[in-house]
């Protein structure tokens, strides 16, 4: 029997008017159900494409190659919509920023013994079945091209029976590589992963909490700053969607002397920010901020930037130490910042800028600003999780 499909969840996961659920269908299409759970395309609509990536049918990595990137872009700008309109606030959408095809520079893949060597990969669908990647469309080029140390990696690492986890992140002075593993790190070890790690050319290795070599410096750039974030430390997907915020962070910094970065990370907005304002970076790693703030004593011509680690869902800046600033940058986990715009609407800040992955504690912490007189000027979605179901918002606000 057929049916339409009648929207889309959150997920990306079609919903019929019984309340089945189908993966990989689009609104609008007549489709039959079929008993593994996929669907048959009985009459597809203008928006299904051909998934560009040969890998799509098997991998679990992709939610959304088979529509066009319009719907994709307008389906996202859509969540955002809906999530703000819910609690009755306005959505001033400005622009979609969608990061291109072969751009993530940041990948976490799991890897897995074979009885020839060792295979690299995504899990299927729902399943606990490794597909191998070649052809993936979604990481940068030099990623796919370091499969061959990942499954070198992957021989030592992983036991017959368990699987390994490899972070692995594009830099400017090559592939850094972090090993989650059971797998104990001895003196004998070390020497061969540091042999593996020249061998196959590799900026930095780290193994669970060591760092095994560090070859070449692991940077990545945060405006004209070089920065060598900590092995496995946060970094926005893709470098195209980085500078979308970061563009849009700066929009809000003209005319201000002072800026507090709140969940700044390693500084790829207070690097930028400090090209124009002084900064006071607030996060709760040391380690990123050790590395932030080395990054600015080697930088030239920046202003003054501050450090502090703190938890600031525990103990966020207070209204008296906030007033110092002229704006402030959240960018939170995708808990959001609760305890930490509470703090931001009773103190005397006039312009914020928030960024966020996820639109419902994005919309939930507007709400207290709009309520505490901040008016939200512009939101702009940026999609650097191509082909997934999940986006990121950044969006300014202001009070007189
Ligand atoms: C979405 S990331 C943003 C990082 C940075 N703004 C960037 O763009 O690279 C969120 C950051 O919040 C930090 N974080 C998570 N929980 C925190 C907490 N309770 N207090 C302070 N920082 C926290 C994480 O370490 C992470 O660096």
């Amino acid at each position: 029997m057929t049916h339409i499909v009648e929207r889309l969840n959150q997920a990306g996961i079609g919903m019929l008017v019984d309340g089945t659920h189908l993966e990989r269908v689009l609104p609008g299409e007549e489709v039959e159900p079929q008993p593994d759970g996929t669907a048959r395309i009985i009459t597809p609509v203008a928006d299904r494409v051909k998934p560009p990536c040969r890998h799509f049918k098997s991998c679990g990595g992709c939610a959304m190659q088979h529509a066009s990137d319009e719907f994709v872009g307008t389906w996202k700008t859509k969540i955002v919509e809906r999530a703000m309109t819910a609690r009755d606030l306005p959505f001033p959408f400005r622009t979609l920023h969608t990061s291109p095809a072969q751009s993530r520079r940041r990948a976490r893949l799991s890897g897995r013994r074979t009885k020839k060597g060792a295979m690299v990969g995504f899990h299927a669908k729902g399943s606990d079945a490794l597909i191998d990647v070649p052809d993936c469309q979604l990481l940068l080029p030099s990623i796919i091209a370091g499969f061959p140390a990942l499954e070198a990696l992957t021989v030592i690492a992983a036991s017959r029976k368990s699987e390994i986890n490899l972070t692995v992140t594009d830099t400017l002075g090559g592939l850094d590589v972090f090993v989650e593993t059971e797998r104990e790190l001895t003196g004998q070890l070390r020497i061969e992963l540091a042999g593996l790690a020249e061998a196959h050319n590799l900026a930095r290795l780290a193994w669970n909490d060591d760092v095994v070599v560090t070859r070449k410096s692991p940077d990545q750039m945060f405006g004209q700053t070089r920065v060598a974030p900590p092995a496995g430390a946060f970094l926005q997907a893709t470098r195209e969607g980085e500078q979308a915020l970061v563009s849009a962070v700066l929009e809000t910094v003209r005319g201000a002397k002072r800026a507090v970065d709140l969940f700044s990370g390693a500084g790829t907005f207070t690097l930028a920010l400090a090209e124009h304002a002084e900064v006071h970076a607030v996060e709760n790693s040391e380690d990123m901020l050790q590395t932030l703030d080395r990054g600015w004593r080697h930088a030239k011509g920046l202003k003054t930037v501050t450090t502090e680690a703190r938890d600031l869902f525990r103990r966020p800046l207070e209204p008296d130490e906030l007033n110092r600033f002229d704006l402030a940058v959240l960018d939170p986990p995708r808990a959001g910042a609760d305890a930490q715009i509470a703090t931001v609407c009773a103190s005397k800040l006039r312009n914020v800028a928030m960024v966020s992955c996820n639109p419902i504690t994005f919309s939930r912490d507007s709400a207290a600003l709009v309520a505490a007189g901040f008016t939200l000027e512009w939101i702009d979605v940026v999609d650097q999780f191509r082909w997934s179901p999940h986006v990121e918002v950044v969006g300014k606000f202001t009070r007189t």
